[in-house]
């Protein structure tokens, strides 16, 4: 029981946003069944019955997801790298949050991906797992933590599902990943791959431009996505490659696909949290849907605290002791 309403008479408002906050009723306490035992007020023995019968958290899986794509349920991931966003994020009903690296440059300020290490990425990802009670958590391998040989890549791995208590580990490449992908499925740690414009390979390409736009590059594409499937990851990211070549995949595969800039037919998308919410006002490639201008609500909360502060208008005799 949340510390926030034991021992109270509440109001079924009071339940419904405390439960949603908790993420341990989301959705059910607005149902007749709850809103028939009083119109006013529920008391604690009450709300302690309706939870009993509703214990269970629904928590999303890997297995989730292969059964979200049976039925042509869409898969819905972003990105987070702290505890508060990832709560509410959470409690929003995201399917997935993905500790990406994109943690190097959104939260860090790295112009690539590349720098953030280890460490940085186990501290990002146990904030995040503080705040979740539902979704899936996966969490990138940072560059040069898998790359050089199946036993690092797997040491790498366990760290992370040891130290963060994190669902799943994602990392980049096709053929030359298998054999650590096959190494870390083997230990028990679900794996979600990663093709097409894969960032942490920025200075082999040169350019954050779509991939595969050739046949050449699309073909190996088509066979890494086989093989990823075949050493056992439970998904893959497809990143900035034509529509029709990730609906081909897609459609090629039993794992489900997660596009970033890879068209409408994959199973699911995922958006960089701080893109999504306009944070950073400059970056605005076409993939991007940006659902709030964060960065102006933002900028005029800022210049509004700082005028009342300069003004001695902040704060007031309410808000002080
Ligand atoms: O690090 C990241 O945010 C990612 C997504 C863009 C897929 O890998």
């Amino acid at each position: 029981m949340p510390k926030a309403i034991e021992g109270r008479r509440l109001t079924l408002s009071k339940v419904a946003e405390v439960l949603e906050a908790t993420g341990i009723m989301r959705g059910s306490i607005t149902s007749p069944r709850i809103e028939c035992f009083t119109p006013h007020f529920l008391t604690f023995t009450t709300l302690k019955l309706i939870m009993s019968q509703h214990k269970e958290v629904k928590r999303i899986t890997t297995n989730t997801l292969l059964k979200m794509k049976q039925t042509g349920e869409k898969i819905a991931m972003l990105t987070a790298y702290d505890f508060s966003f990832a709560r509410l994020i959470d409690a929003a009903g995201i399917d997935v949050i993905l500790v990406g690296d994109s943690a190097s440059n959104v939260m860090a300020g790295h112009e690539t991906t590349l720098p953030i290490t280890l460490d940085q990425m186990i501290y990002h990802a146990q904030s995040v797992i503080r705040g979740i009670s539902h979704c899936l958590v996966i969490v990138d391998l940072p560059f040069g933590t898998y790359q050089s040989n199946s036993d690092v890549a797997l040491a790498s791995a366990v760290r992370i599902m040891k130290e963060t208590g994190a669902h799943a580990i994602k990392l980049e490449g096709g053929a030359e990943a298998v054999e650590s992908i096959k190494r870390i499925v083997s230990a028990g740690i679900p794996v979600m791959g990663h093709l097409g414009l894969t960032p942490q390979s920025i200075y082999k390409f040169g350019t954050y431009n779509v991939r595969a736009k050739e046949e050449a590059e699309a073909g190996k594409l088509k066979e890494d996505a086989l093989l990823l499937q075949e050493a056992g990851c439970f998904g893959m990211v497809l990143e900035k490659i034509p529509a029709t070549l990730a609906k081909e995949v897609t459609q090629s595969l039993i794992i489900p696909t997660i596009g970033i800039g890879a068209g409408a037919h994959c199973d699911g998308q995922v958006l960089v949290m701080h893109d999504m919410l306009g944070i950073n006002s400059e970056f605005k490639p076409r993939f991007l849907r940006q659902y709030l201008q964060l960065h102006a609500l933002i900028d005029t909360a800022v210049k509004h605290y700082i005028k009342d502060v300069k003004e001695k208008d902040f704060p007031s005799e309410k808000e002080s002791y």
